[in-house]
């Protein structure tokens, strides 16, 4: 055992599970912090008697809810003394999702539990990561940001506390897309703001990785056949596991901050134009993010709207 800790959010499931194998079979002391204890506990037993690393620990939290994150830091701080790494993988997205859904803070629930959540999370944490070495935070993103290379695409910033929720079309892709690409932004002020505390924040673009079964019987009919479809190529959790294990461990990564990282562990750059054949590279290849992420109107007012939400 290294006697080093690791918070992973979501990891009774898919990546996030894959991630807490990881590092038990590294010897991490491993929290995983779950919002269902009986299935979860049943996968912390799991990860014991594989990994045979009796340092997995399972503490419950509701990314989409600041009660219960508030809750889930207060507990985590007054058990262990610091942390050295929190991994933000959970994530909302219910696929075939029609309905416009609040979180319990009335907050539209992808950017609750995929960006507001998160954030607030790594800030409560910070003191603690503050102590560790090394802090490291990795957040989830996507390759579905890569809608924002169509110069109209914006976040609906008017429509992300049910202001709009009955009158204006919902796509549950579209918020997943949209909340993500706020988490990018976020991530992007958060490494500045911890950069004098030594406290590295980036995030992985993760393109395309099998979806676990549990999470595809909540999907309806029609997704859960495409979802199968797509799994026989899609590629196990456990390589982008790997990835988030590199990125927070390795000496590569040790003083890269405020970085997209994506799946071959490449630093993702702004595009340096969105135009003819350089923005079909962009659409297609993974090694640019949209320049509405490096927008520093947007960066502000992301941040601040982060801020005003998740104040005490
Ligand atoms: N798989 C892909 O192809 C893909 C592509 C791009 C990005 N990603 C990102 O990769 C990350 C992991 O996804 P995955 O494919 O491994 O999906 P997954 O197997 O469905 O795992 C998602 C995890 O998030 C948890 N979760 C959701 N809402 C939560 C909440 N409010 N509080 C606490 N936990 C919550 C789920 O818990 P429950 O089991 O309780 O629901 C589950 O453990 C996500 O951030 C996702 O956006 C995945």
């Amino acid at each position: 055992m290294n006697g080093k800790i690791v918070i992973i959010t979501g990891a009774n499931s898919g990546i996030g599970k894959a991630a807490a194998f990881k590092f038990a079979a590294e010897g991490y002391r491993v929290i995983m912090a779950c919002r269902n204890r009986e299935i979860s506990a049943a996968v912390q037993r799991e990860l014991i008697e594989t990994t045979k690393n009796n340092e997995v620990d399972l503490m419950e939290l509701d990314v989409s809810s600041f009660d219960s994150i508030r809750n889930f830091c207060a507990a985590f701080k007054a058990k262990y003394p610091l942390l050295n790494i929190l991994i933000h993988n959970a994530a909302y997205l219910n696929h075939g999702e029609k309905e416009y859904k609040l979180s319990p803070d009335h907050i539209e629930l992808s950017f609750a539990t995929n960006a507001f959540g998160p954030t607030l999370m790594t800030r409560l944490l910070a003191d603690h990561l503050a102590r560790s070495q090394d802090p490291r935070v990795l957040n989830a993103c996507t390759t579905n940001i890569k809608n924002f290379f169509d110069p109209k695409r914006t976040i609906e910033f008017d429509n992300l506390r049910g202001e709009l929720k009955d009158t204006r079309p919902y796509s549950t892709y579209k918020m997943y897309g949209d909340s993500k690409m706020a988490l990018l932004m976020l991530t992007f002020k958060a490494a500045e703001e911890f950069k004098s505390r030594g406290i590295k924040v980036n995030a992985i673009q993760i393109n395309r990785v099998k979806l676990s079964k549990e999470t595809i019987k909540k999907m309806k009919s029609f997704w859960r056949v495409l979802a199968w479809a797509q799994n026989i190529t899609n590629p196990l959790p456990a390589g982008m596991a790997d990835n988030y294990f590199q990125i927070t461990t390795s000496d590569e990564f040790k003083d890269i901050t405020g970085q997209l990282i994506n799946h071959e562990r490449e630093i993702v750059k702004p595009a340096s134009t969105e135009k003819g054949f350089t923005q079909l590279k962009n659409i297609f290849g993974s090694s640019s993010y949209p320049s509405y992420a490096a927008n520093p109107v947007n960066v502000e007012r992301i941040w601040s709207l982060s801020n005003l939400l998740t104040e005490d």
